[in-house]
């Protein structure tokens, strides 16, 4: 059965740019089995047709406060009861302030005020109006609120300006949609996911990295919390914001994610190393930035062997169900299979990362999974998508070890 099957959803519209996008959002929402009615807010009605979304939809728009087609003439009441969620996309700084004061002057922001029903929003805005203090201390009271704030995303926007404040893609916004409907299978179990790539100094200026971005590892640690478990993340140097609800622990080296794992995975459920860890750090590192000498064309750095995090957690006494991941590039499931063994672990994810459309710093990702005696495969898709299937083998995995 889709995820989405007879989930009434209403979908708000604000007056940003991004509105262009919703009548594809309705006709995606529907595909996974909801059932969608549209609010429009007066301002959005410059950026997308009532028309287009009531077709897409099957329903009238309702964009009207006082309206005397619904019953009793209280068409935000009806809305508010018949709604399982209330999905606001694009949103403005507006609807966020209103939401964030308790405003009740239209449909929409009463339609909040008067349901019962979870609300996410999907903020869409000028980069410096989704940085400024009014709207950072607005987003703060609604996630203090319980309201699921999915966004922005990160880059170029109408404006021209390049930042944070752009909606989140329709496919995101269908896959974040779906957490409010995922069955709870995890409440009680604490899980601990490695994120994002180590940086190792090399002088006060200069690391060793990778171009982990921590996508898949923040993916993972959503789809965790969807199914209701407690969820630590320690986190490498990302761009991302993590998931609300996540405990997040930022580290930089491989030594600081090291002492973080070992003392969290002791309590843990299930431990997922899906950070990139560098292999090696430098053996000293400078104090002052090293100088560059025109009688020298050469530089040698001495390098010394970090030690393994995932392995470590494997050998605790008390060891969580342990997850890694494999980065490779050939031989993809002959290198995961051996350091399944190799690690001692109970599970091992591997991406074949020499394809430019998944793994690395990519929105997709597809995985072979492997556990001593059984083999999954996770076909291309986004990261919350496979992510999503990864926590639902490893649950199941770790509920059938006995
Ligand atoms: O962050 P994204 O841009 O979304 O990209 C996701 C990803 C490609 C980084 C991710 O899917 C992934 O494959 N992560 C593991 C990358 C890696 O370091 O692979 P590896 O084959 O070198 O390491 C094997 C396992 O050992 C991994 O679980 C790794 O976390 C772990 N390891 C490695 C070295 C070390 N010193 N300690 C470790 O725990």
């Amino acid at each position: 059965m889709k995820i989405l099957q007879d989930k009434k959803i209403v979908l708000a519209i604000t007056g940003g740019i991004a509105a262009y996008k919703t009548p594809e959002l309705v006709r995606r929402l529907k595909e996974q089995g909801a059932d969608v009615r549209v609010v429009l807010t007066a301002s959005a009605k410059a950026f997308v047709s009532s028309l287009s979304l009531q077709a897409v939809s099957g329903y009238a728009v309702a964009d009207s406060l006082l309206d005397p087609q619904a019953e009793l003439a209280m068409g935000h009441i009806e809305l508010a009861k018949w709604a399982d969620l209330i999905l606001i996309a694009p949103a403005t700084a507006n609807i966020i302030a209103k939401l964030a004061h308790g405003l009740a002057d239209d449909l929409l922001s009463t339609l909040c005020l008067a349901t019962s029903a979870p609300i996410a929003i999907a903020p869409a805005m000028n980069q410096q109006m989704w940085h400024a203090p009014a709207t950072q201390e607005n987003i703060a009271t609604l996630i203090n609120r319980q309201i699921a704030i999915l966004g922005p995303g990160a880059g170029e926007q109408a404006c021209g300006d390049v930042g944070l404040g752009r909606m989140l893609d329709v496919d995101e916004l269908v896959s974040l949609s779906t957490q409010f409907f995922t069955p709870k299978i995890l409440t009680e179990q604490h899980w601990v996911i490695t994120a994002g790539p180590t940086r190792e100094a090399i002088d006060p200026v200069r690391y060793i990295s990778n171009h982990s971005s921590g996508k898949m590892g923040y993916a993972l640690a959503q789809a965790a919390l969807n199914a209701g478990a407690k969820v630590s993340l320690i986190s490498g140097p990302v761009a991302l914001t993590a998931p609300q609800g996540a405990h997040l622990i930022n580290v930089s080296s491989a030594l600081e994610m090291h002492q973080q794992s070992l003392m969290l995975a002791e309590q843990a459920d299930v431990f997922i190393a899906c950070a990139a860890v560098a292999d090696y750090r430098v053996a000293e590192v400078a104090k002052q930035k090293i100088k560059k000498h025109d009688d020298n064309d050469n530089m040698q750095l001495n390098l010394v062997k970090n030690p393994d995090i995932v392995a470590d957690v494997a050998a605790l006494t008390a060891k969580p169900f342990t997850v890694g991941f494999a980065a490779e590039t050939q031989k993809v499931a002959q290198y995961a299979q051996e350091k399944l063994i190799r690690k001692n672990l109970d599970l091992i994810a591997a991406n074949d990362v020499a394809q430019s459309n998944q793994g690395f710093n990519s929105d997709n990702n597809a995985l072979q999974v492997f556990t001593r005696d059984q083999q999954f495969e996770i076909p291309l898709a986004s990261k919350s998508k496979v992510a999503a299937q990864l926590v639902t083998i490893i649950a199941a995995q770790n509920n059938n070890k006995g």
